[in-house]
């Protein structure tokens, strides 16, 4: 926030005081902000009460800040002082803004592989933020979801995680990575989450990767999972409290952050389910719907940025593909094999009305400079949003572009075929984008992370890739870069790195 900003640690107090294990005893952890690295310009001091009941975890609220400013963080208890995290308000409502950068990840599966991502997003020094799109950390037990069927490194407590002690020792166990250590303490977080934090493919009443009953009552999982993410994430949201929210940048951005897991419909059978077009079926509940079409048609800050768990373009199956080729793409989209019809309905192409709803929104209302900024997808994407897919490019045009970064770890299509990268992916995605016209990019077997540069004149992505995601230390390298020309509503291609 221009005034604020939320500060996180955990402590362990206590030799038993362990993730998880309700022990150890109510504590005061101190906390200080500074103007410097130094500590020499203390601006806002304090202590937060803490215990077995929140896990340990602390989150303080820091206030009366500078807006547009860095700030270096500590926390104290008794003569331990924490590692120094450096962090930033936004810019002041309404004030100019002329350059803004992010950092933009998803889909960090631990046992896949190491998060080379965050160190190199870390060392860059020049990020206002991160936004974690979710798949921050997944459900399974060693060796459910993995590297190419190899454990890199296993998952802790050895078990799915149903109950809040295993979300909280799962938590833990992420928070223990030495290069998601340092973009914490490099940068602000924004986080919304998406299925993996609670369970495979989650909707309001359940799960795929859930069996209610035997797993206890999917009410009760999704409200333990909500508590451990309230407790070790930096955000505003607390149990029983609304995930999705705006933050404004100056007059520059505004960033509507969606949570698309709590209120949405089950899934549809597949895509050619006429559930898929039933108007009474949604994925962001009324209340969030409306909500995202105000701030889509307010007419405050220039860019319309959604931060958005899942692909929301339009994509159709193309009839070209092999069998071994659709059951590749069925299996990482966990979509359908019916050629023509959407192939993923668990994201916005399974819930027509409101794809068609914010579509028509963005149209009817002349809405410019509106991007979605997306991951869960294990691949990079640059769209354009067609007014309507059958027209486009022609009478139907552009409405809104859509910038998908790719997976931290998580398994894409080259992993999932067992193929070498760059291989078969590539017929797949010439295959999709002959068929989606308005697909400009997709790289279905690369990880990495994304940057995203936003000024008045346009917003630019661009994508780095890992080497190797199972070797601690991987290097990463520039892959490509789009950017979106303020009131064009169109991705094209640009040249160098940011
Ligand atoms: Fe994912």
């Amino acid at each position: 926030m221009p005034g604020s900003v939320l500060l996180w640690t955990r402590v362990t107090p206590t030799p038993d005081a362990l993730p998880g294990s309700g022990a150890g005893p109510d504590i005061s952890v101190g906390w200080e902000v500074a103007a410097d690295a130094g500590f020499k310009k203390i601006v806002a001091r304090g202590t937060a009460a803490t215990g077995a009941a929140r896990d340990h975890t602390v989150k303080v609220v820091a206030g009366r800040l500078a807006p547009a400013s860095s700030y270096w963080y500590r926390f104290t208890l008794g003569a331990a002082v924490s590692a120094v995290g450096r962090t930033r308000t936004a810019p002041a409502a309404g004030a100019p803004v002329d350059h803004l950068k992010f950092g933009v990840v998803s889909c960090a599966n631990w046992q896949a592989g190491y998060f080379s991502s965050y160190r190199h997003l870390a060392a860059r020094g020049d990020l206002d933020a991160v936004l974690h799109l979710g798949d921050y950390l997944y459900e399974y037990e060693p060796g459910g979801y993995q590297a190419r069927d190899v454990v890199v490194r296993p998952h802790d407590p050895a078990v799915e995680m149903t109950r809040l002690e295993h979300y909280r020792r799962r938590h833990a166990q992420y928070k223990t990575d030495p290069d998601l250590q340092a973009l914490h303490a490099a940068a602000p977080f924004i986080v919304t989450w998406d299925d993996h934090e609670s369970a495979n493919d989650a909707w309001k009443g359940g799960a795929e990767n859930h069996t209610e009953g035997a797993e206890g009552a999917w009410r009760e999982r999704f409200a333990a999972a909500h508590q451990a993410y309230a407790e070790w994430m930096p955000v505003r949201y607390e149990p029983g409290g609304q995930l999705y929210r705006r933050l404004d940048f100056g007059s520059l951005a505004s960033l509507s952050m969606l949570d698309l897991r709590s209120y949405r419909d089950q899934q549809a059978a597949n895509g050619a389910d006429p559930a898929v077009g039933s108007p009474a079926r949604t994925i962001t509940g009324a209340a969030q719907m409306n909500w995202l079409l105000g701030n889509l048609k307010s007419t405050g800050p220039q860019w319309k940025l959604v931060g958005n768990p899942v692909m929301i373009a339009p994509v159709r199956v193309p009839s070209t593909l092999s069998t071994a080729e659709l059951s590749g793409v069925q299996k990482l989209m966990g979509g359908t094999s019916i050629s023509g019809v959407p192939y993923n309905v668990d994201q916005w192409d399974g819930y027509e009305a409101d794809q068609h709803r914010v579509i028509s929104h963005l149209r009817d209302n002349a809405v410019k400079d509106t991007v979605f900024l997306t991951g869960d997808i294990h691949s990079g994407w640059a769209c354009d949003i067609p007014a309507d897919p059958a027209t486009y490019p022609f009478t139907g045009d552009s409405v809104a572009a859509e910038l998908v970064c790719t997976s931290v770890t998580s398994d894409n299509l080259d992993d999932i075929l067992n193929v070498p990268p760059r291989t078969v992916s590539v017929v797949v995605e010439n295959a999709i984008k002959a068929a989606n016209p308005h697909v400009k990019y997709l790289d279905f077997d690369s990880h990495g992370y994304s940057v995203l540069d936003i000024t008045p004149a346009g917003v630019r992505m661009d994508w780095y890739v890992l080497a190797e995601r199972t070797s601690a230390g991987s290097g990463s390298t520039l892959s490509t870069s789009f950017k979106v020309q303020a009131n064009t509503g169109k991705v094209t291609k640009a040249q160098g790195g940011i």
